[in-house]
């Protein structure tokens, strides 16, 4: 079955009694959905494993010499994932002062830790700086206040983000690299910020540039490392100058329905950039850079499934409802960038996909409509349904509409389950309210 193919790859079909349940990790997910109630996600750590693997083997494979993954914490950060990459002596990309604080309660060395944004607050800025190895700078402004602090602190490694002008295909909200992006600085600013750099004896290492998340072809970003090889070549005449360290960012796509299947292998887009680096260093007589990669979705979106409830059913003009006890609050995608999803039924998966359906959940809106037109077995209330690809940039972009509290996160590992983030109580909801005075 072609869906199966999109969940964890330790998915398997396990018969008991009369029925066939979904099994993650050696788990049946009925049962997990039992013991920790709905919506519950789960992260399976052997296909977040697997993704790491796909990335570093194609680097040792293209690009030896010198390089590395940092993970895009925004895909999604909690205390054990901070861990996890730890454990797996990688990097950590975190944006701001609240995901440093994740860094640092999982106790990443400094050298490890990485900071975006794209307007930093000072609060960003003390706690990159007290906490980071690299901080990538995103304009000018931010590397006068960068300035101004190394007279009471030495800053970490810096990086200038270059936007060239060049996105890569995919919705537009998600684009960064084109001209108009608000992300980054043009090449003549680049320069001028090298020169500020050597000016003011600041410890710049680096270039990086990010085009855009979630795109399928690594075509466009030939043209952004011409761009930035190209300003390398010009650093070293005017500045003799050029930087160790060269990041293209992340971006790479997953597959999140059947439909999008057969994907291009990660090896295919790290071997895309490492050829072109390769063969654009040697045509420039550049240095190779060392090479940091920085992906967040391709390498935690598979690890994670959503599971939800079904409350009710309803037929309406056109339409089979299956109404969900989850939806805009923990995953926002399709309402903001109309993300297609696919789902099984945790009981039965492999019954007959006969009943176009949507997927609405409890939220009052009808933009909290998680699936629209996916072909289904005709479920009834109470039977549990699982969305593959839930791992990356769904929890991390929830929300308390409604007074959702978030859901609970487990952790799959070993035939172990580990609950690594509670659900949030209504308690919870209250914790940073205070009374107004009485009168
Ligand atoms: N580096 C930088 C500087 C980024 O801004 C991002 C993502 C990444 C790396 C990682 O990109 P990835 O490999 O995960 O595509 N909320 C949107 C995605 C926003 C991406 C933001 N930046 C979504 O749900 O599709």
């Amino acid at each position: 079955m072609k869906r199966l193919a999109l969940f964890p790859i330790s998915t398997k079909i396990e018969p008991r009694a009369d029925h066939h349940y979904l099994n993650i990790g050696g788990h049946a997910l009925d049962q997990l959905a039992e013991d920790y109630g709905t919506p519950l996600y789960i992260y399976d750590r052997a296909t977040l494993d697997a993704s790491l693997a796909a990335y570093q083997d194609a680097l040792a494979k293209h690009y030896p010499d010198s390089a590395g993954i940092t993970y895009a914490g925004k895909a999604y950060l909690c205390l054990a994932v901070a861990q996890w990459v730890d454990q797996q002596n990688i990097w950590l990309d975190c944006t701001g002062e609240g995901e440093l604080s994740i860094a640092a309660a999982a106790e990443l060395e400094r050298e490890n830790v990485l900071v975006h944004g794209v307007n930093k607050s000072a609060g960003d800025l003390s706690s990159a700086i007290s906490g980071a190895g690299t901080i990538v700078v995103d304009n000018l402004a931010e590397l006068e206040r960068l300035q101004a602090r190394q007279i009471n602190s030495p800053l970490p490694n810096l990086w200038l983000r270059l936007r060239p002008g060049e996105p890569v295909d995919t919705h537009q909200h998600i684009q960064t690299g084109q001209e108009s992006s608000k992300f980054g600085l043009n090449p003549a600013e680049i320069l001028q910020a090298v020169a500020y750099c050597q000016q003011h004896n600041l410890p710049l290492t680096g270039l990086h540039f990010h085009q855009g998340s979630h795109f399928h072809e690594p075509g466009p970003l030939a043209a952004a490392l011409d761009t930035a090889l190209d300003l390398i070549l010009s650093m070293r005449k005017e500045y003799g100058w050029v930087p160790d360290v060269l990041s293209p960012g992340g971006g790479w796509g997953v597959p999140y329905t059947e439909d999008d299947l057969p994907h291009q292998p990660i090896e295919n887009y790290v071997r895309f950039i490492a050829e072109h680096l390769v063969e654009g260093c040697k045509k420039r007589d550049l240095p190779l850079p060392h090479l940091q990669l920085e992906p967040g979705r391709s390498l935690v979106a598979q690890a994670g499934v959503a599971v939800y409830r079904i409350g009710a059913t309803k037929e309406t003009a056109d339409r089979r409802w299956l109404l969900l006890d989850g939806g805009l609050a923990d995953n926002p995608r399709p309402a903001l960038y109309d993300a297609a999803y696919s789902a099984l039924p945790v009981r039965d998966p492999e019954r007959e996909p006969t009943t176009a359906t949507w997927l609405g959940g409890p939220y009052c809106e009808s933009g909290d409509t998680l699936i629209s037109n996916l072909l289904l077995p005709k479920l009834e209330t109470d039977e549990f349904i699982a969305i593959p690809v839930s791992g990356a940039y769904q929890l991390s972009m929830g929300s308390n509409y409604n007074g959702a509290r978030k859901p609970a996160v487990i952790w799959l590992e070993n035939e172990a389950v580990h609950l690594i983030q509670r659900r949030e109580t209504s308690l919870d909801l209250l914790q940073r309210d205070n009374p107004l005075p009485q009168s």
